[in-house]
């Protein structure tokens, strides 16, 4: 684990819930699939915008697996959204060094859209400026359990005993990712709804009224200034952090 002097870091892994793009709409009398497509437009800036500051990795909660219970025209707007951004934007990113990473249950998804998410995280596999981690029909409780199946299935002689954290965390969706160091949750409510559970154990939470089509650069500068004050102990206490550090 590491201890970093907070004041300088720059989250490596930050995870937001793009929550708001609804409402977002609706006070402007739209309807709601127009706010997801905003919302949708906004991910390239804040994308490049993080590469830029040194964020390494940015995961975006773009359809959990409790969004099926949307009204059907509203889950067909997010993966045709979620199909045309990789469509128009993936060469674009993949361009500027950007990797694709999917995480989630992807086979729920309609066969084209897997084929192109599939072809989008092939190509793009040894980019290295950023990864672009969309969990999509993605649940924290579903990547346990994923995990603990796929521990099993890689280790049938093996009792349930032997089973550590650290080969959990080898088995979940995010295996070879940074665990995450700032979760960010627009719209104005305070939870993690069924995000990534294990992987921000440690992360700090900010949570901002903002509606995800208003998140701009500027804001996700407010939340990395706030995150710089954070003091950061993963479970230690002060004087032992400071060791850590020296
Ligand atoms: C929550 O707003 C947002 C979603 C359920 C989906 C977010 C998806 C996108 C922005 C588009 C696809 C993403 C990528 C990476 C291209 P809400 O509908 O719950 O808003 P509300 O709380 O105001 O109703």
């Amino acid at each position: 684990m590491t201890v970093q002097n907070q004041a300088t870091a720059t989250p490596q892994h930050i995870a937001i819930i793009m929550d708001g793009n609804g409402r977002w709409a609706q006070k402007r009398h739209m309807p709601r699939t127009v706010g997801h497509a905003k919302g949708a437009a906004g991910v390239k800036a804040l994308l490049q915008h993080c590469a830029k500051l040194g964020v390494k990795y940015l995961t975006l909660f773009a359809f959990s697996t409790e969004n099926w219970g949307r009204p059907a025209e509203e889950v067909s707007t997010l993966m045709g959204l979620f199909f045309q951004y990789l469509e128009k934007e993936m060469s674009a990113l993949a361009n500027a060094g950007v990797r694709l990473k999917v995480i989630g249950d992807v086979a729920g998804f309609p066969p084209e859209l897997q084929t192109r998410i599939h072809a989008a995280e092939a190509a793009t596999q040894h980019n290295q400026a950023i990864t672009l981690c969309v969990a999509a029909n993605y649940g924290g409780q579903w990547d346990m359990v994923q995990a603990v199946k796929n521990w099993h299935a890689a280790n049938p002689t093996l009792s349930a005993n032997h089973l550590t954290p650290d080969q959990l965390a080898q088995h979940l969706s995010t295996a070879g990712m940074p665990d995450v160091d700032l979760l960010i949750r627009t719209g104005g409510e305070q939870r993690i709804s069924n995000f990534l559970l294990w992987q921000a154990a440690y992360a700090e939470l900010y949570f901002t009224d903002s509606l995800w089509p208003e998140f701009d650069e500027a804001e996700l500068n407010k939340a990395l200034h706030w995150y710089a004050t954070r003091e950061r102990r993963f479970g230690l206490v002060q004087t032992q952090k400071l060791k850590e550090t020296a």
